[in-house]
């Protein structure tokens, strides 16, 4: 069966990778998270998906000009009633400690080239234990290579949103066990093909009915989801189907 992962959390419901996101997601019965994270200036591993804290917060500026400690004073709940901060990397490990979910961490290095990224990220995933319960993506593949290179146990998955070529053969070629296609960039051909030759795919954003259904038809790996409640619900008919 298809598996779901919350896109930044239940972020159809909850502010974008907030801590109430990422719970609610689990409260749902998603399989899976995915988020998003940048470095602070102090070297902190923050869960954000912009390096702006503009959109998301009622601060103004790069993440990576913030220390850590000042960061913590944004909200990341501006349109919601209650505060919430941006949540470390740190954070969201140790409260999967409390649940079984898979985190597909995408590394946000494409724009800023973040010194040091992979090897904080690996590190902090192996402190917890939780290598073979996380992905690590990015739209940077040269960052994939990287992580691979310093820890093959943990599955790495190139984004991509272009129609690239037999896709697992680029998968294999640098040693990722899955795709993070975007939906409009792949057929139900391609998904199988990757599929067939023992790759993950786990197309992104995938929030319409039809999608849905027609990746839960093709039995695709995963699906990444702004709305885990609504995938959950047609997963069920699916499961009901003789
Ligand atoms: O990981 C899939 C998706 O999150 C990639 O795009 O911009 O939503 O981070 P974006
Ligand atoms: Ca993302």
């Amino acid at each position: 069966m298809t598996q779901i992962f919350a896109h930044r959390g239940y972020s159809a419901a909850y502010a974008e990778n907030t801590m109430s996101a990422f719970i609610a997601a689990e409260n749902a019965g998603a399989d899976g998270l995915e988020l998003d994270v940048q470095l602070t200036k102090d070297g902190e591993v923050v869960v954000i998906h912009d390096e702006k804290v503009d959109r998301t917060t009622n601060g103004k500026g790069f993440v990576k000009d913030f220390l850590f400690k000042d960061l913590r004073t944004f909200n990341a709940n501006k349109k919601g009633v209650n505060n919430e901060p941006i949540p470390s990397l740190i954070e969201v490990l140790e409260w999967m400690q409390s649940n079984d979910l898979v985190c597909n961490i995408e590394l946000k290095n494409g724009i800023i080239p973040y010194e040091g990224m992979e090897e904080k990220v690996i590190q902090l995933v192996r402190k917890f234990g939780l290598s073979n319960r996380i992905i690590i993506s990015s739209f940077n593949h040269y960052s994939i290579v990287l992580s691979y290179r310093l820890a093959t146990e943990i599955e790495t998955a190139p984004l991509f949103n272009e129609r690239i070529y037999m896709p697992w053969v680029y998968a294999q070629s640098i040693r990722a066990r899955g795709i993070h296609p975007k939906l409009a960039s792949i057929s139900d051909n391609i998904i199988i093909g990757a599929m067939e030759n023992g790759i993950e795919v786990r197309p992104y954003t995938v929030n319409k009915e039809a999608d849905i259904k027609r990746l839960m038809n093709i039995n695709c790996t995963a699906l990444i989801t702004d709305d885990p409640v609504k995938a959950i619900k047609i997963r069920k008919q699916f499961e009901k189907r003789p």
